[in-house]
């Protein structure tokens, strides 16, 4: 099976006899020092997973209440530590309050706007300090009329105020759904006329490679929006929290918005954190499939956090004195478990930085590393190809023999960037973790142990504790070693995801009947000699550009919102720098002129309608899309229309593509 939408230079055989294993000094203070020490743990997972989760749930978190049962499965609903009773926040925060962690820096911050010399303005937060604040405004929220159940946008810049309202949420019962602030007014409102939201927790404005987000302003146009019979996409938001971040003079409706930090003045910092059931919703996270709109992806307490926890633990192998660097931004799920929910559940320091890798110069991380004596770093392989680019002279400026681990999350390494990732940034001696896993999956799936498990550049390896994975074929048997094939997961585990939300029979369709019984990720992979897993992209119409999912049927829709637009197609195409790049094949209207100036405007429709990340990269004028006799668009095609070929410039000729459709052989 050919995974269609395969990312540039995966030459994954080249280096498959490259083998690095754990550095010994490394593995000597690891939590797992061995393969027989994960085999084993491993091996008592899958095999007795109710005694294995229970043994944890135990060890790792704090409960008000226990549970009944470990695991109820109503395939392909799964509930986790059944009538038990916990509080995230509590277990992110007040757990370490009367420890030794008290005092310790919970959140570093640095943000982006640089001065000359000095670079960044700083905040840390203690845990006790982060635990008043998170108290505070959970009260604000409160008083604010949210009550458990009720949902919540938040729509921030990277401030630690993204992490203190995700967190005084999940205190008081509050569902959060984080918008990524390169999300467009529409997506706001999208999402929160799909989670009925009752209050957006916004900031003025945040800063990006220099400019101002105006994020306000783009909730007070999504507040504004109409579907197409009028209706108020947004009518159930009563009250919207901004805090003042860039301080760029927005408007302020009486009655509807309020100041955070007038309202943290009128609250007190008593906030008892609310017992919630194993399965309460904790957050609602919308990303893109292959039809239709983003689904809300729907995550609940215990289990969630259970995943989140133990991942951060073993696979980043957090250590007392680490500083732990994300660089994701909480509008991904790569931000809520691993920079705020996993880092702190294990009383770790969790470094967050607002902006952009390459302002105000290309070696703004290792500035970051230096300064903060950053030890572990988990980043996106579309940054570090990147980083390749901009030359090693940025990264040998800056001392970084702080690191001691390094990680890669969202996308396939190519062995290329994973060599100079461990050459240039890990000096040859930090291990590398590249870790699999999904939105829907709540935590990391596949992954070394950095202690134990040999890597290979470009594989992320093996399967964490309890995930059992398998690649199999379209009939949903396992194939051999060495052929490719569809990624499922075999059996439930504690963070996967528990819906879609309003939706349940789309969660079975598109996860559970692809192949009977199991969990179907959409990816592509095969399985080498030793076991282990090579993801070779995703299978199904989902890009990922520069580590971003994007749907292309999101992104069609939005073009043929354009009232130029008779039928768009969009796929993607190798890209060197970003994994994938996005392409949008469009037939136009009569009378319309295909030309650079639609080109432009149409990109930033899409902008608009979706967002910035979702810009096709190109944009091909074409006199028919090609099809089947029955109609389908040929994608295969344009697929390979779109990788070979140099794409034409300023043209008002228009590509006949149809011609390209009858002369190939392939009818899908
Ligand atoms: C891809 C991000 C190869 C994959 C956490 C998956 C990866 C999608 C890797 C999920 C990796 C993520 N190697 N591919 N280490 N990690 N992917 O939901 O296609 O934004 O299905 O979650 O990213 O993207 P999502």
């Amino acid at each position: 099976m050919l995974a269609n939408n395969q990312p540039a230079n995966i030459s994954s055989f080249q280096h498959e006899d490259r083998v690095f294993p754990p550095p010994k000094g490394f593995a000597a203070q690891a939590h797992i020092k061995s393969m027989a020490q994960y085999r084993k743990l491993y091996n008592e997972s899958v095999n007795s997973p109710e005694k294995f989760w229970g043994k944890q749930a135990k060890e790792e978190l704090v409960w008000f209440k226990p549970w009944k049962k470990v695991l109820e499965w109503k395939a392909p609903f799964a509930k986790w530590f059944v009538g038990a009773k916990l509080n995230v926040s509590y277990n992110c925060l007040d757990r370490h309050l009367n420890t030794i962690t008290a005092n310790k820096a919970a959140l570093i911050w640095e943000g982006e706007p640089a001065g000359t010399g000095v670079l960044g303005e700083e905040r840390t937060l203690t845990y006790k300090q982060l635990h008043r604040e998170v108290c505070l405004f959970a009260n604000v929220l409160k008083r604010n009329g949210l009550k458990k159940g009720d949902r919540a946008i938040i729509y921030l810049p990277m401030v630690p105020e993204a992490a203190i309202a995700m967190l005084a949420c999940a205190r008081i019962g509050v569902v959060h759904s984080v918008v990524f602030g390169g999300f467009s007014a529409q997506s706001v409102a999208d999402r929160i006329h799909d989670c009925q939201a009752k209050l957006v927790i916004t900031a003025d404005g945040g800063f990006r490679r220099g400019a101002i987000v105006p994020l306000k302003q783009n909730v007070d146009d999504a507040l504004g929006i109409q579907n197409a019979s009028g209706e108020v996409l947004a009518k159930t938001i009563q009250k919207v929290i901004v805090l003042r971040r860039a301080n760029n003079g927005i408007h302020i409706q009486e009655g509807r918005d309020v100041w955070w930090h007038r309202e943290m003045d009128n609250v007190s910092a008593d906030c008892p954190a609310e017992p919630m059931d194993s399965e309460a919703p904790l957050f609602i996270l919308y990303t893109s499939g292959s039809t239709g709109k983003p689904k809300g992806i729907l995550h609940t307490t215990g289990g969630y956090l259970l995943g989140a926890k133990m991942t951060s633990k073993y696979v980043f192998d957090l250590q007392a004195m680490d500083t732990y660097w994300c660089t994701a931004d909480v509008g991904w799920v790569t931000g809520h478990s691993y920079v705020v929910y996993g880092p702190l559940a294990n009383g770790a320091t969790s470094l967050m930085y607002e902006g952009a890798p390459n302002f105000p110069e290309p070696d703004r991380f290792w500035r970051i590393v230096e300064k903060y004596g950053v030890t572990i770093l988990y980043t996106a392989p579309t940054a570090i190809r990147a980083f390749m680019k901009w030359g090693t002279e940025w990264p040998r400026k800056h001392n970084l023999s702080s690191l001691r681990l390094l990680g890669t999350v969202g996308e396939p390494i190519n062995p290329e960037a994973w060599i100079w990732y461990h050459e240039v940034i890990g000096g040859k001696r930090c291990p590398i973790v590249d870790t699999w896993w999904q939105t829907e999956t709540g935590g990391i799936m596949i992954t070394p142990l950095p202690g134990a498990t040999p890597t290979k550049p470009g594989t992320a390896t093996l399967p964490f504790f309890g995930v059992l994975p398998e690649v199999v074929d379209d009939q949903g048997k396992a194939v051999p070693r060495n052929s490719g094939g569809k990624l499922v997961i075999r059996k439930p585990w504690p963070s996967m995801l528990r819906g879609i939300w309003g939706d349940m029979q789309r969660y079975r369709d598109t996860y559970w009947s692809e192949v009977k019984g199991s969990y179907f990720t959409g990816d592509g992979c095969r399985q080498d000699k030793d076991g282990y897993f090579w993801i070779v992209g995703r299978i199904d119409d989902v890009l990922n550009v520069a580590g971003h999912r994007i749907g292309t049927a999101e992104v069609e829709s939005a073009l043929v919102s354009n009232h130029k637009v008779a039928e768009a197609a969009v796929v993607g195409r190798p890209d060197d720098l970003k994994g994938q790049a996005l392409v949008a094949f469009v037939t136009v209207k009569g009378g319309v002129t295909a030309d650079q100036k639609l080109r432009d405007e149409l990109r930033n429709h899409v902008a608009k309608e979706i967002g910035p990340v979702a810009k096709p990269d190109d944009i091909r004028f074409a006199e028919a899309l090609p099809k089947t006799r029955s109609g389908k668009i040929m994608r295969r095609l344009l697929k390979q229309i779109a990788s070979g070929g140099e794409i034409k410039g300023d043209t008002t000729t228009l590509e006949d593509l149809s011609v390209l459709a009858r002369l190939s052989s392939s009818e899908e």
